[in-house]
């Protein structure tokens, strides 16, 4: 019998609990799932990053944590854990970032705004130019990004795709690595940000990068807002250099109603709704990690400590 805890709110909890007793039980696993346990008895940690637990001293037989986002920059250089942790990555939290980020791109190639807020009588029959002639750029190409840059290639947009170590992708042009950042944003249209907050990553899209794009670029932040300098998109927005920001993630979360991105005519703001870890699946996945960690096999997901994703 082990025993698995899990660490969240207690709505987290209520929306966790049926589901991933039915995806333990299907992988023939004899366990005890809670929402609190001595910790000396605790032998994994089902981690909900929103919920309360901030001290992993006491558990000290736990042998994994596996935490329900895919962001891990709230935990990954907590000091007091010492036991493996995963991360979520899943075909439906997947599939939502795909079909957010395809549908922004989409709006602002289409220029959909002019027609959807422009119903004022006057006949506007400007043709916008077909997918191939608008190259997209996404910032990491890990799980996300580059599903987000398979459906993108799909649909006939030039994608350039940037990580950290060297990678090939099918009809997509690779750089990797720091000093391949600007050839990888050159000429870009929309720009997607797609990169774990590390220190690394953080204010990446400074004023700099900003300036590098070319006038009237769009940009599409579904990572993490401290990529971006808040300041430095203001300008560049006022400065009409950079056409649009859509938004999903923020710096300070939920985004204070008197911050000017809510009230800005050239930012769209989304409560970090892009991707959802969806319960059903996502307890799948934690079930699965469990049964190889029990089995002897290798955990999935597992999150390089070091790189801080
Ligand atoms: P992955 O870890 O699979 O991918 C991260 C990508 O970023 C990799 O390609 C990695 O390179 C690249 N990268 C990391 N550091 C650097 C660097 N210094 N320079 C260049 N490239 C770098 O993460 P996911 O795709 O699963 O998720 C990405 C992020 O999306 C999450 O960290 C989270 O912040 C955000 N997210 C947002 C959600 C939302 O609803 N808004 C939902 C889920 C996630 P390499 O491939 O070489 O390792
Ligand atoms: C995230 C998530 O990391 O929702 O943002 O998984």
């Amino acid at each position: 019998m082990i025993n698995i805890l899990f660490a969240g709110h207690q709505q987290s909890w209520d929306e966790y609990q049926a589901p991933l007793n039915e995806a333990l039980t299907d992988r023939g696993l004899e366990f005890s799932l809670l929402p609190s346990c001595p910790p000396e008895e605790v032998d994994y940690i089902v981690y909900d990053p929103s919920g309360p637990l901030e001290d992993f001293t006491p558990y000290s037989r736990c042998q994994a944590v596996m935490g329900l986002w895919a962001g891990v920059e709230n935990v990954v250089d907590n000091s007091t854990l010492s036991s493996p942790l995963t991360r979520m990555v899943d075909q439906n939290l997947t599939r939502g970032m795909v079909e957010w980020v395809v549908g922004h791109s989409l709006r602002h190639h289409l220029g959909m705004d002019r027609h959807l807020f422009g119903q004022d009588g006057i006949w506007r029959s400007k043709i916008t130019p077909l997918a191939a002639d608008r190259p997209v750029t996404i910032l990491g190409m890990g799980a996300l990004g580059r599903a987000c840059a398979e459906a993108l290639a799909d649909l006939g947009f030039p994608v350039t795709g940037w990580s950290r170590t060297r990678k090939r992708i099918t009809g997509v042009e690779m750089y990797c690595g720091e000093r391949w950042f600007n050839n990888a944003l050159k000429g870009a249209q929309i720009i997607i940000t797609l990169l774990p907050l590390t220190p690394q990553t953080r204010n990446c899209i400074d004023a700099k990068c900003l300036a590098s794009l070319p006038r009237g670029a769009v940009l599409i932040n579904p990572g993490r807002g401290a990529l971006i300098d808040d300041s430095a998109l203001l300008e560049a927005l006022d400065k009409g250099h950079i056409e649009h920001a859509t938004l999903d993630v923020f710096a300070c979360e939920p985004l204070p109603p008197e911050h000017p991105f809510w009230a800005h005519a050239k930012v769209t703001v989304t409560p970090h709704i892009a991707a959802a870890t969806r319960p059903e699946s996502a307890s799948r996945v934690i079930a699965a990690n469990v049964w190889r960690s029990q089995t002897g096999r290798p955990l999935l997901y597992r999150v390089d400590r070091k790189s801080g994703y």
